[in-house]
């Protein structure tokens, strides 16, 4: 048993031989990408479920690719047009789905806790896709994935956080993870977007970007959630960007030499971060997304029993 967990909620707690086992799994399973032909039997006849209540493009695609890869059944439930919207309960949605036979559930939702909750009605798995300014945590052991393909470790790495903390359940599943398995995380951000309690995961935290990037090997930039904006949180964008935003002259003057640059995306390019640094060399975005898809393989491979080597 490499996993020792029913379920993927949240990387709090989960411990850093877990995390690597899930890591190692990934990689393993990277050799498949490159083939010509990317398909594997391992699971043929096993069936999951999509089940996003907020928008998505990058891990709804990539969580759907990985199952077909692996040869399992995808169904994807959009509750705009299900039976949501006739004031079905998330209850029964989920009750429903299953007595049609699903062997897991992805879930996307707005409320921290949901995937949780469904956890506790449905007898498979279910994994966090995103639960309102909770956990993302596929999104954070991604992060690890790449992370440790590029620089090859993880232990020691000083990380820094930057941007809109308090909306943000990426910042909360990497400062989780990050720390477990012996990175330094730094977080910054303006105060009023910095939520309380964040130093529990061992993080400091920083209201200015400059000290938080001195001598960064990752910087980490998150999302201006604009959609959840309108409570005066911030004087303008315009001023988030002067103090805050991550600009090529603000990296090669604070960061480490070789330092990288990391986004889980979808980005506000001239916002959070200058476009000239999205598309450098030392982003490592693209890369992101790339083993997005052999991370969730390998969950979705963990997690619906395979114990022995995926056969190709
Ligand atoms: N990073 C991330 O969760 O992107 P999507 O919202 O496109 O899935």
């Amino acid at each position: 048993m490499l996993l020792h967990r029913r379920h993927i909620l949240g990387l709090e707690g989960m411990p850093a031989d877990e995390i690597i086992a899930i890591l190692d799994t990934a990689d393993t399973l990277k050799e498949i990408l490159s083939r010509p032909i990317k398909k594997v039997p391992t699971l043929r006849g096993r069936s999951i479920c999509t089940l996003f209540y907020e928008p998505s493009t990058r891990t709804r695609t990539s969580f759907e690719l990985a199952a077909k890869i692996l040869s399992a059944d995808v169904s994807s439930l959009a509750p705009s047009t299900s039976s949501v919207t006739k004031g079905e309960s998330f209850r029964d949605t989920l009750l429903t789905i299953q007595a049609m036979g699903t062997d897991l559930f992805v879930i996307r939702h707005p409320c921290a806790g949901a995937p949780l909750f469904a956890s506790r009605i449905v007898n498979v798995p279910v994994i966090n896709a995103g639960d309102g300014m909770h956990e993302h945590p596929t999104q954070g052991l991604l992060d690890m994935l790449t992370l440790r393909s590029i620089k090859g470790k993880l232990a020691g790495l000083q990380i820094a956080i930057v941007g809109d903390i308090a909306h943000s359940r990426v910042a909360r599943s990497n400062a989780w993870g990050f720390a477990t398995v012996g990175a330094a995380v730094r977080i910054a951000g303006p105060p009023t977007l910095m939520p309380p309690g964040l130093e529990a995961t061992g993080a400091r935290i920083y209201d200015r970007l400059e000290p938080a990037i001195e001598g960064a090997d990752v910087v980490y930039v998150l999302r201006i959630q604009k959609e959840r904006m309108d409570s005066g949180l911030l004087p303008s964008l315009r001023e988030y960007t002067r103090l805050y935003g991550v600009t090529a002259e603000r990296l090669s003057r604070y960061a480490a030499k070789d330092a990288i640059v990391m986004h889980p995306g979808p980005v506000n390019r001239g916002v959070e971060i200058a476009p000239d640094v999205v598309d450098a060399g030392y982003s490592v975005i693209t890369d992101q997304v790339a083993n997005g898809v052999a991370l969730r393989m390998a969950l979705l491979y963990l997690l619906l029993g395979g114990s022995d080597a995926p056969r190709g």
